[in-house]
């Protein structure tokens, strides 16, 4: 014996079609007597069709610099850059350094082959300011001191406003160097009374 099983979908589909043609159209908004900004802003806006400009190189939002120890010390550490809304994040950590406070800048130059660190040039100071310490008028690259521990080892975070990560640009920490010194950075002039060089590192772009 066959059993037929009937299973309707008719009145859901009737339901259905009744809801949207029951459904009222929704009429534009009335012009009103005002002039209306989009067509005033459309008036000056380029053709839709024109072909979005040439892509420019997407800024790198980190850069690690590795630190390597210079006048005869045992430094080691990295600095992590990072570029950070209106300008560039510093993360400093050391191992090898003196106990107590040592200075840190940005120098001017790539350049850490010398054994005494000084092929890296002055502070890195693109707007001629006095040097000085964070918080106050400085050199762009006067980062301020690392807190050493006992054990030798000190971190330092600061975020230098202005800075960039963007080569080429007047206030870009790219092609540059960061130096860690043997003393305490004081604020004096000319440059912190911070002594010799003790560690350094290239600040390149990776791949550059
Ligand atoms: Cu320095
Ligand atoms: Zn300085």
């Amino acid at each position: 014996m066959r059993t037929l099983r009937i299973v309707t979908y008719a009145a859901p589909v009737a339901a259905l079609v009744a809801a949207c043609h029951g459904k009222t159209p929704t009429n534009p908004p009335a012009p009103t007597g005002q002039p209306l900004a989009t067509a005033a802003a459309s008036s000056v806006v380029a053709p839709v069709a024109s072909p979005p400009p040439a892509p420019v190189p997407a800024a790198p939002t980190e850069i690690t610099v590795t630190l390597e120890a210079r006048s005869g010390s045992k430094l080691a550490g990295t600095a992590v850059l990072t570029a950070v809304d209106g300008g560039v994040k510093v993360v400093l950590k050391v191992t090898g350094a003196p106990p107590g406070k040592v200075g840190t800048h940005v120098h001017e130059k790539d350049d850490c082959s010398a054994p005494d660190a000084k092929s890296a040039g002055g502070h890195f100071n693109p707007a001629n300011h006095p040097h000085g310490l964070p918080d106050g008028e400085r050199h762009l690259g006067d980062l301020g001191n690392i807190e050493v521990g006992k054990d030798g080892t000190g971190s330092h975070e600061i975020v230098v406003k202005g800075a960039t990560l963007v080569a080429g640009e007047p206030n870009s920490f790219v092609g540059r160097s960061i130096i860690v010194h043997e003393k305490q950075d004081d604020g004096g002039q000319p440059v912190g009374n911070a002594g010799g060089r003790i560690g350094c590192g290239v600040i390149h772009l990776a791949g550059g």
